[in-house]
């Protein structure tokens, strides 16, 4: 089965054609240069590249692929969760196409997406297992029962991890997306140098909060800066090393505990991590030396937001036999 996917529910433009199980080709156009000097996404701009930009990535698709739209079997397009603005161009744009072509409609939950990254990315892994999703957008862990059953068992209940670390580089002078930024200078610094709290660290929950860890640091900077130097100063650099390795470790401290008790509560070994902060080399370092679980760490083409992703859970549902009509909607707050 042969289904073209959509995707726009955030700041990454992406068409995608996939075959069962199998990437024919998967375009993604990020939109993050656009969205930088703001110093994060802004909803509205996301719309309206993703306006522009999608029409021209899909004409490459068609193009570099030499597939016609009447050789497609259906259109999958994500729903939700994600901006409602930019989900509209989507949804849109897709039912336009299954329109025209008279070709099956499915709206894909983006969640949902991120787990079937996952068998594209390891067609031999097979659930049970749990995922640790970690994005500028969601911190989840997703219990996977079965291709066709998730439960979200934990979430941020604040900020997602990733933004997170995009607001500490702010904080610290460094560039957007803060993630890689604080990922670099953290290797020059002490994570021990400073004591950040590891918020719901021993509660007995799979849940996080990470937007006190970045009061924390804030209020650190003006404790460091009373006397020493102006508010415009620049903090010396070796401080801002060790105020990054010492943040990025409480994040992670908490990251890996959560995800582990969660593995190990359920009585599941493999655990996936999925999303842009799966990049984070401390966080890979640190799951290598985690004994007693399989990690699955996909490549970051597939754990970031693309289509391929979307198309492959399109195939399913359509294998299914489930489909949508062209009053399918957006539903920006869409997650189970
Ligand atoms: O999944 P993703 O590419 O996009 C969306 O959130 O939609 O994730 C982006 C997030 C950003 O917050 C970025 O700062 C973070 O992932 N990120 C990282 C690293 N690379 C990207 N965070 C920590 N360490 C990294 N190396
Ligand atoms: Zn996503």
């Amino acid at each position: 089965m042969l289904v073209l996917g959509i995707e726009t529910s955030c700041d990454e433009t992406s068409v995608a054609l996939v075959e069962d199980n199998a990437i024919v080709e998967n375009l993604v156009y990020s939109q993050i240069e656009t969205h930088r000097v703001f110093g994060g996404v802004v909803p509205e701009i996301a719309a309206r590249e993703h306006l522009k930009r999608l029409p021209i990535l899909f004409l490459e698709l068609i193009q570099k692929t030499n597939v016609k739209l009447e050789d497609v079997d259906g259109i999958a397009v994500t729903k939700g969760p994600g901006l409602i603005g930019a989900l509209l161009v989507g949804v849109s744009f897709a039912k336009g196409l299954a329109l025209r072509y008279g070709k099956p409609l499915v709206g894909v939950n983006h969640i949902e997406g991120h787990i079937f990254a996952n068998y594209l990315a390891y067609p031999e892994l097979k659930p049970p297992f749990i995922v640790l999703m970690v994005s500028g957008g969601h911190t989840l862990i997703l219990k996977v029962e079965t291709t066709e059953e998730f439960t979200i068992i934990g979430r941020s209940v604040d900020d997602a991890v990733g933004e997170a670390f995009d607001k500490i580089a702010r904080l610290l002078g460094l560039g957007y997306p803060g993630g890689p930024e604080i990922d670099k200078v953290a290797k020059l610094g002490n994570p021990q140098a400073f004591q950040f709290p590891r918020p719901k660290f021993h509660d007995d929950d799979y849940d996080f909060s990470f937007s006190g860890l970045k009061t924390a640091v804030l209020y650190e900077i003006q404790r460091l800066r009373k006397g020493r130097l102006s508010d415009t100063d620049k903090l010396p650099q070796e401080i801002v090393a060790d105020l990054a390795a010492s943040a990025q470790e409480a994040m992670i401290d908490v990251l890996v505990h959560k995800v582990t008790k969660a593995a190990r509560d359920h009585g599941i070994e493999k655990i996936v991590i999925a999303g842009g902060v799966a990049a984070n080399s401390r966080l890979r370092e640190r799951l290598k030396e985690t004994a007693g679980f399989e990690f699955f760490l996909p490549p970051l083409e597939l754990c970031s937001d693309n289509a391929a992703m979307i198309a492959r859970v399109g195939v399913e549902l359509l294998k299914k036999g489930h489909s949508d009509d062209l009053k399918l909607e957006p539903e920006p707050n869409f997650f189970e």
